[in-house]
């Protein structure tokens, strides 16, 4: 058994740095019997999570009851607040074949102090670009038959229905003072109506449930909506006869499905298995929430740039690295993204010099080849780590539904940008679920998932809006 990983080493580095890179590889990998662990104890906490005073995990009801027939059809209006970008489309669902369909959409990064202002601040200037939007596109909307909006709110929050959304606590950096324990969707409907606009909130939903649904509109085998993303997490069908929490509840049958929003960004805040680095400790700490999302801050993109720069700055603390450059910019908490250790991952030029460009721009550092050779193996060990963590909660998924074939639907900046996740995942994923080496194809397999804060929002939109003409909850 490997205890630790097989790093590709393409250059020989100085003892010292050989030694530490090799200690760093013994923290950072994550074997197979690990990821069992990890994934049996993440099997216990969702099933935690959807009794009626659940634990850890939130597991959240969506009242997304079902999946889509293909067939859904009309034209919508959808938001999307994720983390990093705020975008609004209008969709139309076209009847005639399966996931036919139109997109017009604008797209803004969203403005970094609107992060941690105060809660009026950020409906407002979501309501005046929805305002810009409806009427860039000349679309009508009146007091009476109002614009249908479905409302992509990527965060944990507590359902008592489809349109409304009590935010539990934020995620992801996000620190907006007034809306933890408040409904979002009626923060958000008080701010379209100080602005008079012609638009009706009909579904909150999370950018999982979104991704699930949206690769169903159009792919039958669609198990699962997972985010890999700045953040991490995922949806999946559940019966609501096997979540006690909803059991009671009037007009609901045992065999009613409901999508389930796992919220498994909180896998272990207790800290009972996952194999946490100083460095993870000291992110965490550091965050506006420390003690929450523990898994989340361990696997997703917004976290990974962080966690790399961490190291690295141990590493020269030690004087190991970086000896006579200047490092101010390396000290300032998120300056690398996740995108910065992607291209690192995907540099094959001469010596790494693309890697050494990117560090001269970036941070201001000139890194000598042995530095750069150290650089690689590092980014490296975090994105395997990374990867092989997020098969953990969806291994577990699988195997608490018993699903042993389909697609997951995964949507994200890690998922679709990163050139090497989706073997990774597969790999870990197959150790986790043992699957014979000799097998012609993945059963289980990562899909791109198809837009699903438009798309997916859309589609919600349309099947809410379909149950209840028939009357339905
Ligand atoms: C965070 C949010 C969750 C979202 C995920 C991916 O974990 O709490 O709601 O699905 O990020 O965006």
């Amino acid at each position: 058994k490997r205890e630790e990983s097989q790093i590709e080493a393409l250059a020989t580095l100085p003892p010292e740095l050989e030694e530490e890179i090799g200690k760093l590889d013994k923290d950072f990998w994550v074997s197979k019997e690990k990821l069992k662990e990890i994934s049996e104890r993440f099997g216990e906490e969702l099933a935690e999570g959807l009794e009626e005073n659940g634990k850890n995990i939130p597991m959240n009801i969506t009242w997304v009851l079902g999946f889509p027939t293909g067939r859904e059809n009309g034209s919508f209006l959808t938001l999307d607040l994720g983390g990093t970008n705020l975008r609004v489309c209008w969709i139309t669902l076209k009847d005639s074949k399966r996931g036919d369909l139109d997109v017009k959409q604008h797209q803004y990064k969203l403005p970094s102090e609107l992060k941690t202002g105060e809660a009026e601040a950020l409906w407002n200037y979501i309501a005046e670009f929805l305002e810009k939007f409806i009427t860039d596109l000349d679309l009508k909307g009146t007091k009476d038959d109002p614009l249908p909006l479905g409302f992509t709110f990527s965060y944990p929050a507590t359902q008592d229905y489809i349109d409304h959304g009590i935010l539990q606590t934020w995620t992801k950096g996000f620190d907006i003072k007034g809306v933890e324990g408040e409904d979002a969707a009626q923060q958000l409907r008080d701010a379209m109506a100080k602005k008079n606009l012609p638009i009706r909130l009909v579904a909150l939903i999370n950018d999982t449930t979104g991704a699930m649904i949206a690769s169903a509109y159009h792919d039958p085998s669609t198990i699962i909506g997972a985010i890999f993303g700045t953040g991490c997490n995922a949806a999946y069908m559940e019966d609501c006869g096997s979540i006690p929490k909803v059991a009671k509840t009037a007009g609901i049958t045992p065999d009613t499905p409901m999508a389930i929003n796992c919220e498994y960004g909180a896998f272990d805040n207790a800290h009972r298995v996952l194999p946490l680095t100083k460095y993870d400790t000291a992110i965490d700490a550091e965050s506006p929430r420390p003690g929450e999302q523990a898994f989340e801050k361990m696997s997703a993109g917004l976290y990974l740039g962080e966690i790399f720069r961490q190291v690295l700055v141990d590493v020269h603390s030690r004087g190991l690295i970086f000896k006579h450059q200047d490092v101010s910019k390396l000290k300032q908490p998120y300056i690398l993204d996740t995108g910065f250790l992607s291209a690192i991952e995907d540099d094959e030029s001469e010596k790494l010099s693309k890697t050494g460009d990117a560090f001269k721009e970036t941070l201001n550092i000139a890194p000598t080849e042995p530095e750069l050779e150290f650089i690689r193996r590092l980014a490296e060990l975090i994105a395997v780590r990374g990867a092989r963590l997020c098969v953990c909660g969806v291994a577990a998924i699988c195997r608490k539904k018993r699903l042993s074939s389909g697609h997951v639907a995964a949507d994200g900046s890690v998922a679709n940008k990163h050139p090497k996740f989706k073997k990774r995942w597969a790999g870990a994923m197959a150790e986790i679920l043992e699957w014979p080496e000799d097998r012609e194809e993945d059963p289980i397999v990562l899909t791109s998932a198809e837009d699903g804060s438009g798309v997916g929002a859309a589609v919600i939109v349309a099947m809410t809006l379909e149950r209840a003409k028939r009357g339905k909850m």
